[in-house]
């Protein structure tokens, strides 16, 4: 093929990654250039070699270099491949690209996608915990750092950000995304597909983001993966669609289609989801990748036989196929039983090969692949630094009875807990690439921390002991071995311990492997194995530091009732024993707040924040039976969204606002001043809520609308504004128009969603 020349290419890219309004001229002529080498190419192509740019198996990987699924290097040869999935490391990307570039008809570049999703080998928190830092720098910097590491390791795409909004805990993929509110879910979308693709997708640090998984996958009835939603359209619109649209706003290249149903038609097949709500409406111009299998699964979801479901999520607007070879093997023949036509095969192979040219993939095949900077890149110094500067920002203290922590950095402590001195949990799950070997665990960072300390360890409980548990997260790897020692004889010892010590840290919490995709449960409590341990340390009467790893709120009524400290720390990373130890001996005061409503019980599932009214409110004090309430428990959650305790104390002043009638296009100051009042230096994250009281339909009881993390020193005094307008206030109304309505609103501000000061405010026609 005769092929334009570098400087060509170089000028192109340049051009079709600018894209300020200014250099709206040059886009449309980067545009025009990017187009006419484009339909060049097309024109050299066979329909095969056009569906091949549609088919992305995976090409697995062993400890030794890629190991090619059977047939993938002929498919390679034929040009019947468009991306890769699984293989990464300068040596092994450049295998199969040379492979492309040296046997194939046309000598089209692959793509190289991966799951790097928090982190590629220096891990940060689970997604979950990233979010619960409201640190938006820290996110962005945390996917620049992923981003960074991956391009050097050959990756040139991951399969991130994940922006489903969930509120219901027994799903075990709300550790992959930022919990359950719309608003802050949008603007980590955004900070992380800015980490990832940089200002130009064109820089050699860049790859391309993939929102997932489009859409409302969160939603899946009951909690469990890969189920139904069926939701409205008001509903989807306003509390579950933003998150994606903030961050196809912010130029994502890719999408995934999700793999449930919704409203009948599975996301992968379902035309109005992935054309003309992405791509007509909100103006997406990248690619649509199904998720692993996802058009397979349209078989078992009752759509049809395999060529029918390929066709079907073709014509959706579905453009490449992840894994299943439905495209591969049946296009071709729906396109001569014109069940599809060519200019579909064209336009969605037209998306890939403009994503490849974007990165630059045309003018270097060979860009990603630098062994030099895979050396100095991955895992450096100053990575392992950010990602324990991260994993601090996102922990969360959920109690501190009579401050019981910091800890004193001489104290004789018993350190208790399966999860005490593990380093195997610490990376989370979907931490891909990352080597848990690599990580720091809790007895390790408190010995760097606080030499000084004295600890005694006990192991008290085994991680999982529960067989039906076991058995699934071993069969995936989770290695869990029973003590030899039987579960009353490692409680035992642990209570001697613990006897033998001022103050017992235990560590408990899920096995990582029991977060993430398929690993939902119907029971939210500690394992009893380690519940059981907790009481038996409870009985001794030494105070207790519980410290937590989880994927996803638990259900904590007994421990909040019966333990007077608990720290959340998620999965923390790479430096998760460091950051833990950190705070627990005051070197950082936590600041996160949780962004996803702790249940008391799995019986209050889903449970959030931002949900209406009813007709029937109940107050939480009286006795009338009809008002909406359990007679078996409080409706209010244990602990609300945006709650966290810091080892300093915070005072809120009465919301001032310089007027109460906002007009439109002009804008309201709601302040308030906040002193730190306790005895640390520490961080807070102020938390502006907006209620519209009457609308033409229900309004939640409440929506984030802004916030901010601030620093104060102790005694130090703040006064924070936010400034409220008019596009704060807008919803979709019933005829999906999104309007704000004049009337009636409450803003409230404070350091959670439940802590707040009130003050009404009115928009005015
Ligand atoms: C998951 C995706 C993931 C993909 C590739 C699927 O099972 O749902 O989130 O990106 O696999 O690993």
């Amino acid at each position: 093929m005769k092929r334009p020349n570098l400087l060509f290419f170089l000028a192109a890219i340049f051009l079709a990654n600018t894209v300020s309004a200014q250099q709206k001229k040059a886009v449309s002529a980067a545009d025009q250039m990017m187009n006419t080498f484009i339909t060049n190419l097309m024109s050299q192509m066979t329909p095969d070699e056009k569906i091949g740019q549609l088919n992305l198996p995976a090409v697995g990987f062993d400890v030794t270099g890629p190991v090619l699924s059977e047939g993938v290097d002929e498919k390679i040869e034929k040009g019947l491949v468009g991306g890769v999935f699984n293989t990464f490391t300068p040596q092994a990307v450049e295998k199969l690209q040379k492979l492309v570039m040296t046997k194939s008809r046309l000598k089209i570049p692959l793509l190289f996608g991966y799951d790097v999703i928090h982190g590629h080998k220096t891990i940060f928190p689970i997604p979950l915990g990233l979010s619960t830092s409201w640190d938006l720098d820290l996110i962005e910097k945390s996917a620049r750092i992923a981003a960074r590491e991956a391009s050097a390791d050959g990756l040139n795409w991951t399969f991130s950000p994940m922006v489903d909004i969930a509120r219901d805990a027994r799903w075990g993929r709300i550790s992959e995304g930022s919990g359950e509110d719309p608003y802050l879910g949008g603007l980590i979308g955004v900070a992380m597909v800015k980490g990832y693709q940089t200002n130009s997708l064109s820089n050699k640090d860049a790859i391309l983001a993939c929102i997932k998984h489009f859409a409302l996958y969160g939603a899946a009835e009951a909690g469990r993966d890969y189920n139904t939603t069926d939701m409205s359209l008001i509903k989807m619109y306003n509390e579950y669609l933003p998150p994606y649209k903030a961050a196809v706003d912010a130029g994502a290249a890719s999408v995934m289609a999700s793999f449930n149903d919704i409203n009948g038609t599975p996301a992968t097949a379902n035309r109005w989801l992935l054309t003309d709500l992405l791509r007509k409406q909100w103006g997406f111009n990248g690619f649509v990748v199904s998720d692993y299998t996802g058009i397979n699964e349209l078989v078992p979801h009752g759509l049809g036989d395999l060529k029918t479901v390929s066709a079907k999520a073709l014509t959706a607007g579905t453009d490449m196929d992840m894994v299943g070879e439905g495209f591969l093997t049946t296009l071709k023949q729906s396109l001569q039983e014109k069940a599809i036509t060519i200019s579909t095969i064209d336009l969605a192979c037209r998306r890939m090969l403009e994503a490849k040219y974007k990165l630059g993939l045309f003018a270097d095949p060979y860009k990603y692949v630098n062994e030099e900077r895979a050396k100095t890149e991955i895992l450096s110094q100053q990575n392992r630094f950010d990602a324990k500067n991260i994993a601090e920002a996102s922990m969360v203290l959920l109690k501190n009875d009579n401050q019981l922590l910091p800890l004193k950095k001489n104290a004789k402590i018993a350190l208790i807990g399966p999860l005490a001195d593990d380093k195997r949990n610490m990376i989370g799950n979907w931490s891909a690439a990352g080597d848990w070997k690599k990580a720091i665990g809790v007895m390790e960072g408190l010995k760097k921390a606080a030499p000084d300390l004295d600890i005694i360890y006990a192991k008290g409980a085994n991680l999982v002991d529960d067989p039906a548990i076991l058995k699934q997260i071993n069969a995936n790897g989770a290695d869990i071995v029973a003590d030899e020692k039987s579960a009353d004889k490692l409680i035992s010892d642990a209570v001697s311990a613990a006897n033998k010590a001022e103050i017992a840290v235990v560590v408990l919490g899920e096995s990582a492997l029991m977060g993430g995709e398929a690993t939902s449960r119907t029971n939210l409590d500690l394992l009893p194995n380690q519940k059981a341990l907790l009481k038996a340390l409870t009985a001794t009467g030494k105070p207790i530091v519980l410290v937590l790893m989880n994927s996803r709120p638990l259900t904590l009524e007994w421990e909040d009732s019966n333990v007077p400290a608990i720290l959340e720390t998620w999965f923390g990373g790479t430096e998760a024993g460091n950051a833990i130890a950190d705070i627990l001996v005051g070197n950082y005061n936590p600041s996160g707040k949780l962004t996803t409503t702790f249940p008391r019980s799995v019986g209050q599932i889903p449970i959030y924040y931002n949900h209406k009214n009813t007709g029937r409110p109940y107050d939480g004090v009286s006795n009338e039976k009809y008002k909406s309430r359990y007679i078996d428990s409080s409706n209010d959650p244990l602990y609300p969204f945006g709650y966290g305790l810091s080892y300093t104390t915070f005072q809120y002043s009465p919301v001032q606002l310089n007027k109460v009638n906002l007009k439109s296009g002009q804008t309201i100051q709601a302040s308030v001043d906040i002193q730190n009042t306790g005895n640390f230096d520490g961080q807070e994250v102020v938390q502006l809520y907006i209620q519209d009281i009457y609308g033409s339909i229900t309004r939640p009881v409440k929506e984030l609308k802004g916030f901010q993390k601030i620093s104060l020193k102790k005694g130090e005094t703040k006064h924070v504004t936010f400034t409220i307008d008019e596009n704060m206030l807008k919803f979709y109304n019933s005829a999906l128009k999104f309007a704000a309505e004049p009337g009636d609103f409450n803003l409230f501000i404070g350091g959670n969603s439940r802590d707040v000061s009130t003050v009404k405010f009115s928009l005015l026609k």
